[in-house]
C-alpha cells in the first residue's frame, strides 16, 4: 500500500521567527503515531534552523529545488550533497513557478531530478498543464512530455525513490482547485501510463495533487483512488490548516 504523503511548499515566505513558530506548532499538533508522512520545504536559508528544530521528529525536511550539477562554479545553486548534509530528505523539482518564471526546461529539470536520485534525496517531480493547454485539450500530452523527459534520463526505476506531484498551473495559488474528478482523471492517466511499462513501479509510486488544496477541500481530493496526498502551498503556512489537511490524508488516502 502507498503511504499517504503531505508536503508543505513554503515558497518564498517566512522569517526566522515565523519558521520557528510554525514548526513548533506542527510538532505540537501532529498526532503521535502518524499514518501519514509529512514534510516541509522552507526556503533554503531556513533549512539549517529547521534541521536543528526537527532533529528526531517525524517531519521530513525538504528543499524547493536542487542543483543539476555536482559541485563547482554555479553561482546561486545548492547541491544535493549540501542539502543532505543539512538533513533534507525531499527536493521539489520542476515546480511550475520554476518552469514559468525562471525558464527551467524539461532537460534542466531532468538533470536536477537525477542529482537528487544520485544523492539519495527523494525528488518530488512536479508536472501539470496551463489553463491554455487544458482548454486546448493538451493536458495528457503535456504531462507525458514532462514525465518522459525525466524518465528518459533517469530511468523508470528511479520512480521507486521519487514522488510525482500533479499540479495544474491554473489551480496554483488561484483558489480554483481542480475538482476531485478532474485531478483523479490525470492521476489515473499517469499511473496507467507507468503501468504499461512496469506495473510494480506504477502501483507503488505516490502521486500527490497540488493546487489550492485547503482544509475544506482536502478530504474529497484525497478520497480519490489515485491521489496519495498533497503538495500544499498557501494552506501550509498556517499550522491549523496544514494539520487539518494531514488529518484528512490519514482518514481518506
Ligand atoms: P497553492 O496551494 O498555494 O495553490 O500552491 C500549490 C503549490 O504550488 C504547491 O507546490
Amino acid at each position: 500500500m502507498r503511504r499517504p504523503l503531505v508536503v508543505g511548499n513554503w515558497k518564498m515566505h517566512g522569517t526566522r521567527e515565523s519558521v520557528r513558530d510554525l514548526l513548533a506548532a506542527l510538532l505540537q499538533g501532529l498526532p503521535g503515531n502518524l499514518a501519514v508522512e509529512v514534510g516541509v520545504c522552507p526556503a533554503y536559508v531556513f533549512i539549517p534552523q529547521a534541521f536543528e528544530q526537527l532533529q528526531s521528529s517525524p517531519i521530513l525536511l525538504g528543499a524547493q529545488n536542487v542543483a543539476d550539477r555536482e559541485v563547482g562554479a554555479f553561482t546561486g545553486e545548492v547541491s544535493a550533497a549540501m542539502l543532505k548534509e543539512f538533513g533534507c530528505h525531499l527536493a521539489i523539482v520542476g515546480h511550475s513557478e520554476r518552469r514559468q518564471f525562471y525558464n527551467e526546461s524539461d532537460a534542466l529539470i531532468a538533470a536536477r531530478y537525477q542529482q537528487a536520485i544520485k544523492h539519495g534525496l527523494c525528488p518530488i517531480l512536479c508536472i501539470g498543464e496551463t489553463l491554455k493547454q487544458r482548454e486546448a485539450g493538451q493536458t495528457f500530452e503535456v504531462v507525458d512530455a514532462q514525465l518522459d523527459a525525466v524518465l528518459e534520463r533517469a530511468g523508470l526505476d528511479s520512480l521507486a525513490h521519487a514522488v510525482i506531484a500533479y499540479e495544474p498551473v491554473w489551480a496554483i495559488g488561484t483558489g480554483r482547485t481542480a475538482t476531485p474528478e478532474q485531478a483523479q482523471e490525470v492521476h489515473a492517466y499517469i499511473r496507467q501510463k507507468l503501468a504499461a511499462q512496469d506495473r510494480r513501479i506504477a502501483e507503488n509510486v505516490r502521486i500527490l495533487y497540488g493546487g489550492s488544496v485547503n482544509a475544506e477541500n482536502a478530504k474529497a481530493l484525497f478520497a480519490m483512488p489515485d491521489i496519495d496526498g498533497g503538495l500544499i502551498g498557501g494552506a501550509s503556512l498556517k499550522a491549523d490548516s496544514f494539520l487539518t489537511i494531514v488529518q484528512a490524508a490519514g482518514e481518506t488516502c
